[in-house]
């Protein structure tokens, strides 16, 4: 029941069918016309500041939309009317926001083909990651429905002495702001979004200055779902926004994504502040360890190493960043891998042969060949995919590998596709573990190995959020594998699991002398 009774994840698209691919042509086609963010307060469209140009990363020719950055007297105007709006939305019930929720996973399920549109233009996203993406959100709407009604519906009865009754209700917080990264823009926007209304706050949410259009879009359709338009508030904008609310006394909470630095300093922001004593729930980077010992099967590590290193061009906090190989393995494993790497296809996200597209900007693209120069020196070189002379137009990466001897030049998360291989010894697989412990981040570990005694040796070890064994260590599933780190890589509650919706709640105990 915690999961919702008949709550399923939602169904996947048949690719191959030129019907589906006629719909997203469709969508692409209308997704190049224009779109626009701008400060949507209280349901309405605020125009005002000066507009910029959203480019399509994966060819800066395309422009894909505009967006207005909010101004700080929106920021204000925006907190001002969410507090307003707090306790009818939290006196509506689990139940009844849970209705609204369900009717908005049906609405973005009715509208896929639109939003993964939106998904490979503003973001670069490849067509399987944006079915992806769009999927993830509609199954955060669903589960947090879910959870909405079976645990914000109404008081739970305590035990108590004869002549007392004991209760226990669950609630709103009051405002949350929910600050999301570009790398999942729609998927990590609606789950902050989904759960902060699920348990009863209002919201104002600021999406990433890369992907304002497809927020700006999911803000439409959750309130022509039935979300009040007093309860959801957009700010599109950047650090200039998110510190403005970060400082804020109007926020009860904040839910934030993205990058360890960037929390760090919104937690130092809220310490310094006067204001309520909310939670910052925190989601942020990783420098996510593979550990392959000799009975692992070549063929499947090397797969799942393109798959969670490369994927998404490396742009998944989850993403495979360090392989720790066993030495003998390694010598089997690094031709394969070779082989495979000059087969993967970079380019227009659109079309279904591509495997790789852009990185997000040229900010990330410059800190890529900047560690791409460290490595040079520092490491081996084994492999780069090759980059097609297309991929000019927009802020494309080659997918490279180095094989390093230790992580010296591996201090903090590197962003992308770069795969780094570091052979270890038989014997040492304590030192590998050392070396992952000594990373201080704890996202994602995959481990590779058909010895339960390894395997069981690892995962006691190793705190970390995530762990997957012989499998791809990307693509957690919502409701199945709730996401999120320990360490540098977040403060939890993970995304998408049972205790999600706590923290973003408050308790409060009756007591009646009966
Ligand atoms: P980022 O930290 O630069 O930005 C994240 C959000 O914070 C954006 O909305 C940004 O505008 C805002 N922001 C930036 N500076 C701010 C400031 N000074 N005050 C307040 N807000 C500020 O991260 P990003 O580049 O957008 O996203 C990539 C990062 O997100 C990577 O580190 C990745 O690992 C992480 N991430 C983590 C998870 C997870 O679940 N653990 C999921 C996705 C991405
Ligand atoms: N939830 C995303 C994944 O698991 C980040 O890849």
């Amino acid at each position: 029941a915690l999961f919702g009774p008949g709550r399923r994840n939602s169904g996947g698209l048949d690719l191959t069918s030129a019907l589906v691919l006629a719909d997203l042509d469709l969508a692409l086609a209308a997704a190049s016309t224009f779109e626009r963010a701008v400060p949507v307060i209280g349901g309405e469209e605020k125009g005002d500041g000066t507009a910029s140009p959203v480019l399509d990363p994966a060819d800066h020719r395309r422009v894909v939309g505009e967006v207005v950055e909010a101004s700080p007297a929106e920021v204000e105007a925006a907190l001002t009317a969410a507090g307003a709006a707090f306790p009818p939305w939290d006196d509506l019930g689990g139940e009844k926001r849970a209705e609204i929720l369900d009717e908005a996973a049906g609405r973005l399920e009715a509208e896929r083909a639109r939003f993964m549109a939106l998904a490979i233009r503003e973001a670069g996203k490849t067509i399987p990651d944006a079915l992806a993406e769009v999927r993830e959100a509609i199954d955060f709407l669903r589960f947090y429905a879910a959870e909405a009604r079976s645990r914000f519906a109404g008081p739970v009865r305590l035990p108590g002495p004869v002549g007392e009754s004991n209760e226990l209700m669950l609630g709103g917080r009051g405002v949350f702001a929910c600050i999301s990264p570009w790398n999942f823009p729609l998927a990590i926007f609606m789950g902050q979004v989904a759960a902060a209304l699920a348990a009863g706050n209002t919201v104002v949410a600021k999406p990433a200055p890369q992907t304002p259009l497809m927020a700006a879009a999911a803000v439409r359709l959750l309130h022509a779902a039935g979300v009040p338009p007093q309860a959801l508030h957009l700010l599109p904008g950047g650090p200039f926004v998110g510190e403005a609310l970060a400082s804020s006394p109007l926020v009860d909470g904040i839910a934030f994504t993205g990058s360890t630095a960037t929390a760090r300093h919104i937690n130092r922001l809220r310490a310094a502040m006067d204001g309520p004593l909310g939670p910052l729930i925190a989601e942020t980077g990783g420098l996510n360890a593979m550990i392959v010992d000799s009975s692992a099967l070549p063929e499947q590590v090397v797969g799942d190493c393109l798959e969670s290193a490369f994927r998404s061009a490396g742009q998944r906090c989850s993403a495979l960043r360090i392989a720790f190989i066993q030495r003998e393995a390694w010598s089997r494993i690094e031709p394969l891998l070779k082989g495979a790497m000059a087969e993967l296809s970079l380019g227009d996200p659109a079309l279904l042969s591509t495997d790789v597209g852009p990185v997000i900007d040229e900010g990330a693209r410059q800190r890529l060949l900047a560690h791409g120069g460290r490595l040079r020196h520092a490491g081996r070189a084994i492999a780069q995919a090759p980059m097609p002379a297309a991929c000019r137009v927009g802020t494309f990466f080659a997918p490279m590998a180095y094989q390093l001897e230790n992580l010296d030049l591996l201090r903090s998360e590197v962003f992308g596709p770069i795969l780094h291989v570091v052979p270890w010894e038989a014997g040492h697989l304590d030192k590998v573990l050392d070396a992952v412990a000594a990373t201080a981040y704890g996202l994602t570990l995959g481990i590779h190995s058909r010895i339960d005694a390894t395997i069981a040796q690892v995962v006691a070890r190793a705190r970390i959020g995530n762990i997957y064994v012989n499998r791809t260590m990307i693509g957690a599933v919502v409701g199945s594998q709730p996401f999120g780190g320990l360490g540098l890589s977040g403060t939890g509650a993970k995304a998408g699991g049972p205790n999600t919706l706590i923290r973003y709640g408050v308790e409060r105990c009756l007591s009646v002398n009966t």
